[in-house]
């Protein structure tokens, strides 16, 4: 290690978080498990969805992955070899319901049931996330998101997961994104289930917002003693330039991208004033809707990687609104074509935190993709190496603010399925050869590793 690198270290402990800051790495169960028809697991709209030609890079799926379901246990040696303490997973809603209701697959109970004692047995905390995108099929069938049935059916699967493993497992998040399910799957057509336009979207996006509520009420009800959160992407959103047109598109984006689901679960209703159609979501809502959408949360999952630069345009529907890509700014970016911009994560942990209501914020996601090349073994990650250490000073400095933020993930523990883009982005902190199923631990993971091993006590 350089001298400068080393110097980069050194101004960054752990020291500066407190004893009883939680940091982990986050996965989720389509990405990383494989396996995807064993054991009784029927399939998921990622299933179907990237099993249809053109719809992922290079026509990759998830059916691999990194092989997680046959290989956890080597997997959660290496995040304790690692010094790793939290580990963040999802529940694959197929495997424990493969009719999506009804009967239980014991087989699916099970295999959760191995990763939670697994993690215990390492002293590693599991971190739960009920829902991350891997909805039933044959649940999609029925009209998925956009049927207002879902209500019951994610109540029956938030029940399963809350009795079968809440015993042992404390910290839940009810969903993962859903700006990101709802606007990719049900309005863009670009993620799973495929669905294009406002009559799949705004259904989905208020039954999501019933189920975020409705799950943590599940949770609080059947679990003892649980920490309750759920997760939101968020961006810093910066006007393309101070004329009123841009500033009024990117209060819009800012609504859409960062207010929509968070503001109804504290009992502020969408963000109307600001995005005129989503008045239109009133078609979907019974009267008890408004009351029903809220949930006291223990804390809310942060999840960012960039900021967007917006800009009016009189081509985008309803928005009037555009994002400018990265790559056309001049800017440092990643594989996925975003900038590298770490006060945003500073500005999204102040905006969160700000919420009345709001009583702790956690980064559930922050990581980057780089294209990483093996040399001699090694993964000499450089430039995600700097993107931590970059964004954790943010988290620092949010934290020196005031902002009471009390955990950080790292997206992600090993490079997996990046949905639509397949596996060519790679956000491991642990490298993975999917021909072999081999994993190196990058520079990245190393000095996360260091960052975050428990210091010796002074005496
Ligand atoms: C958001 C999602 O939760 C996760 O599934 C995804 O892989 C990362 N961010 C990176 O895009």
């Amino acid at each position: 290690m350089s001298k400068s690198e080393e110097n980069k270290t050194r101004n960054l402990t752990s020291k500066d978080f407190g004893d009883n800051f939680i940091w982990g790495v986050s996965t989720a169960a389509y990405q990383i498990e494989g396996s995807h028809n064993k054991n009784g697991k029927s399939a998921s709209i990622w299933d179907d969805f990237s099993s249809k030609k053109g719809t992922i890079y290079q026509d990759q799926d998830g059916t691999i992955a990194c092989d997680f379901y046959e290989r956890y246990k080597e997997d959660i040696l290496l995040m304790k070899s690692m010094h790793i303490t939290n580990f963040r997973f999802s529940i694959s809603w197929t495997r424990i319901l493969p009719n999506g209701v009804g009967e239980v697959n014991k087989e699916g109970v099970g295999f959760y049931n191995n990763v939670i004692n697994f993690c215990l047995e390492c002293g590693i905390t599991p971190w739960v996330t009920l829902y991350h995108w891997d909805l039933p099929q044959i649940l999609e069938d029925k009209g998925g998101w956009a049927n207002r049935e879902i209500v019951s059916w994610f109540s029956e699967f938030a029940t399963v997961c809350a009795t079968s493993f809440g015993d042992r497992v404390k910290n839940w998040m009810v969903l993962n994104e859903p700006m990101v399910f709802t606007g990719a799957g049900y309005f863009l057509g670009v993620h799973a289930p495929g669905k294009k336009g406002l009559k799949y979207f705004l259904p989905a996006v208020h039954h999501a917002v019933l189920c975020q509520a409705k799950g943590g009420r599940i949770l609080r009800e059947l679990v003892e003693n649980a920490t309750i959160g759920t997760t939101f992407s968020c961006s810093q959103i910066t006007p393309h330039s101070s004329k009123k047109r841009d500033l009024v598109a990117a209060k819009k984006a800012d609504a859409m991208l960062n207010r929509l689901f968070i503001e109804p679960s504290l009992g502020l209703g969408y963000p109307i004033e600001d995005v005129s159609v989503l008045k239109r979501i009133e078609k979907y809502c019974k009267p008890e809707d408004k009351e029903d959408s809220i949930f006291e949360f223990d804390f809310i999952g942060v999840q960012n990687y960039t900021r967007e630069i917006v800009k009016h345009s009189h081509f985008v529907p309803y928005l009037k609104a555009k994002i400018i890509k990265a790559s056309n700014r001049n800017v440092k970016i990643t594989q996925m074509d975003w900038e590298v911009y770490p006060p945003s994560i500073y500005k999204m942990l102040k905006k969160f935190d700000a919420y009345p209501g709001v009583k702790s914020v956690i980064v559930t996601e922050n990581g980057a993709a780089f294209n990483d090349v093996v040399v001699n073994e090694g993964v000499y990650d450089e430039d995600r190496t700097a993107y931590l250490q970059d964004y954790i000073k943010e988290v620092k400095r949010a934290k020196e603010k005031g902002v009471n933020v009390n955990g950080y993930f790292v997206w992600t523990f090993t490079d997996n399925f990046e949905w639509a883009e397949g596996y060519y982005p790679r956000f491991g902190l642990v490298h993975v050869d999917f021909e072999t199923q081999k994993r190196s631990i990058k520079k990245s993971g190393h000095w996360y590793s260091k960052l975050i091993k428990p210091l010796k006590k002074e005496k």
